[in-house]
């Protein structure tokens, strides 16, 4: 059966950077709804156009569109054996769609680890982020500073700063977490599939809690 890791965590915790690293190391995919609504919006589709007014706002895009968005993605053959999905589900809608969408995949969520780490802390990594415009690797100028300034380690294309870490975004992005998303902490944890995680820590010791908890 399919195994499938949903990262769970606030805005600017880490999830994107953890993630990438976790494909690596267990050779899942990573999805990231959030890149793939850039994808769209940098490709100016109607669903980019759509999603583009509710990203700017720090507001989380419908369900249905979002849904629909991951069906597809999951339903390609890069996904058989599973995926690492960072940022869905993010409501207990798209949550129990998630679910009925990998009984038909033959699928299930094996393990869900939840990152924490204090709002100052998310303030901070947000606003000093910078994103690499042709496979959203991320940086810090402080924290994880790339070895050149605005050009990605990994594939030397320019980095940028995303316009929804502009402070005003950030604060109603957490606030959308706290409202919207956070309920998800129970809904995992009563199905037995949550781990918690100190994101606090350094990049490469939140890798090695998040390792040791997929073992067990
Ligand atoms: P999305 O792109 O998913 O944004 P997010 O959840 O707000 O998460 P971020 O990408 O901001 O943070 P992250 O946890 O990935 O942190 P990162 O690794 O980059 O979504 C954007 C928008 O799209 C949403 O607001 C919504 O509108 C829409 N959307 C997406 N999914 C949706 C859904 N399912 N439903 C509806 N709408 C949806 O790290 C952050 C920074 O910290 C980086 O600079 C990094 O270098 C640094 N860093 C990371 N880890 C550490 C560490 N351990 N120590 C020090 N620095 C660190
Ligand atoms: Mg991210």
């Amino acid at each position: 059966m399919a195994t499938f890791i949903v990262l769970l965590g606030p805005p600017g915790v880490g999830k994107g950077t953890q993630a990438k690293i976790m494909a690596e190391e267990t050779g899942l995919v990573h999805i990231s709804s959030g890149d793939l609504f850039r994808e769209n919006i940098k490709g100016q589709t109607e669903l980019g156009k759509l999603a583009q007014t509710y990203i700017g706002r720090g507001e989380l895009v419908p369900d249905n569109l979002t849904i629909a968005m991951i069906r597809e993605r999951l339903a390609r053959p890069d996904c058989k054996a599973g995926a690492i999905l960072d940022g869905f589900p993010r409501t207990t809608t798209q949550a129990d769609a998630l679910e009925k969408m990998l009984g038909e995949f033959n699928g299930k969520v094996n393990k869900v680890p939840y990152i924490t780490a204090s709002e100052k802390v998310l303030v901070e990594r947000l606003s000093g982020r910078w994103t690499c415009r042709a496979n959203g690797h991320v940086y810090h100028d402080k924290l994880n500073p790339p070895k050149q300034a605005t050009v990605c380690d990994l594939d030397g294309s320019e980095l940028y700063q995303r316009d929804d870490d502009k402070s005003d975004t950030v604060v109603r992005r957490i606030q959308v977490y706290l409202e919207q998303t956070a309920p998800l902490i129970t809904y995992y944890r009563g199905r037995g599939n949550l781990i918690e995680i100190n994101g606090t820590q350094n990049i490469r010791d939140v890798t090695k809690s998040l390792l040791s908890a997929l073992k067990k």
